[in-house]
């Protein structure tokens, strides 16, 4: 069976078959590219690890308080300066810029999109020697905008034109959605292409795996408190099966092997975080991981709403996250609504 690149999968000849509108479909293949490109490059710096000073932390936080890292610094350059080239973005969202990055003129004459981002996620685990990744999320830039203010990003995730995820882990990978379905592309260090080795994606309908911290199990709210509390009884309670329980703590990697077997995904309210509303970003972590998931067969809601049709409000607003498995997706929901 001949190998399907990256690049023949997204070139804009083969997407016009999915994509409706052809100019829509170069313009993805085009950005893409340039999203492929930069993951490589990020790849080989996180690859460096200790051979290279920068898996420490920085002086600096980012606007959230949070110490930056080395490497958080410099995947987001790289994705910048990659994703700036095309012409085609006009403006990006960082996880690591307090406001959003307007292209230089030159560059966003015929700009059309808005690119939002989480240039390292999981960062903790850099110097630990753990999976991290890069999250990604394209959204149509209003019509008439040339230079994008913050508004021109509160867009709900239904407006997604495409998202997607690089995973640094024992292989490299890229996994893209551009709303029809879920394609997963591994790296081939040799080439330094990216191949598909996953097509069409598909969550387990069922599942017996949940990822949560369970160190905030004290600050959770009740419908958590229960959901977790029974699936912690395994056979011997209502849920008549015993669960296994995963936490990595680099979202890409838990959403990662929701994708391959299925489980799910919570990073749900509490106490400690309630002031902030949450804990994960909603434009370049909760919104294209929950686009990625719903079309590969499951859900993504807060508990109480959808995801995808939260209107943003600020651009690192957090949300609660609960994703994977359709059915308990569904069932955590329904603990929420119960009174
Ligand atoms: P980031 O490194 O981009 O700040 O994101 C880390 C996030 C997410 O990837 C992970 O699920 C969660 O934070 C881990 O949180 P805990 O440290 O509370 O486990
Ligand atoms: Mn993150
Ligand atoms: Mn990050």
């Amino acid at each position: 069976m001949s190998k399907v690149t990256f690049t023949q999968f997204f070139s804009a000849q083969h997407l016009s078959g999915t994509e409706a509108n052809s100019s829509l479909a170069s313009d993805i293949s085009l950005m893409l590219g340039d999203i492929a490109r930069a993951c490589i490059r990020i790849s080989k710096e996180v690859n460096k690890g200790a051979l290279v000073g920068t898996m420490g932390s920085l002086e600096s936080e980012n606007v959230q308080g949070e110490v930056q890292k080395a490497l958080d610094v410099i995947t987001n350059d790289i994705f910048i300066e990659c994703n700036q080239q095309s012409g085609l973005i006009a403006g990006m969202a960082s996880e690591e810029l307090d406001d959003p990055y307007v292209v230089p003129e030159q560059n966003r004459k015929q700009a059309k999109y808005l690119l939002s981002f989480d240039p390292l996620d999981g960062s903790s685990n850099v110097n630990v020697n753990i999976s991290v990744g890069t999250i990604f999320s394209i959204l149509p830039c209003p019509e008439g905008v040339i230079a994008p203010h913050l508004e021109d990003f509160f867009q709900a995730g239904t407006a997604q034109i495409c998202a997607g995820y690089a995973l640094y882990g024992t292989s490299t990978m890229l996994v893209i959605t551009t709303g029809s379905g879920v394609n997963g592309f591994t790296l081939d260090n040799e080439s330094n292409e990216f191949i598909l080795t996953h097509p069409n994606l598909q969550i387990p309908i069922e599942t017996k795996e949940f990822a949560i911290n369970m160190s905030n199990y004290r600050f959770w709210e009740a419908p958590i408190q229960n959901y977790i509390d029974e699936c912690l009884q395994g056979v011997e309670g209502r849920r008549d099966k015993d669960f296994n329980m995963r936490w990595v703590a680099s979202m890409v990697a838990e959403v990662h092997r929701i994708l391959i077997r299925g489980g799910i995904f919570m990073y749900p309210m509490d106490s400690k975080i309630k002031a902030k509303g949450g804990k994960l970003r909603l434009l370049y972590e909760a919104n294209p991981m929950s686009f990625i998931v719903e079309q590969a067969g499951g859900g993504a809601s807060t508990g109480r709403v959808r995801i995808l049709d939260i209107k943003p409000k600020a651009l690192h607003q957090r949300v609660p996250v609960i994703l994977g498995s359709k059915s308990e997706v569904d069932l955590a929901e329904a603990y929420h609504k119960r009174k």
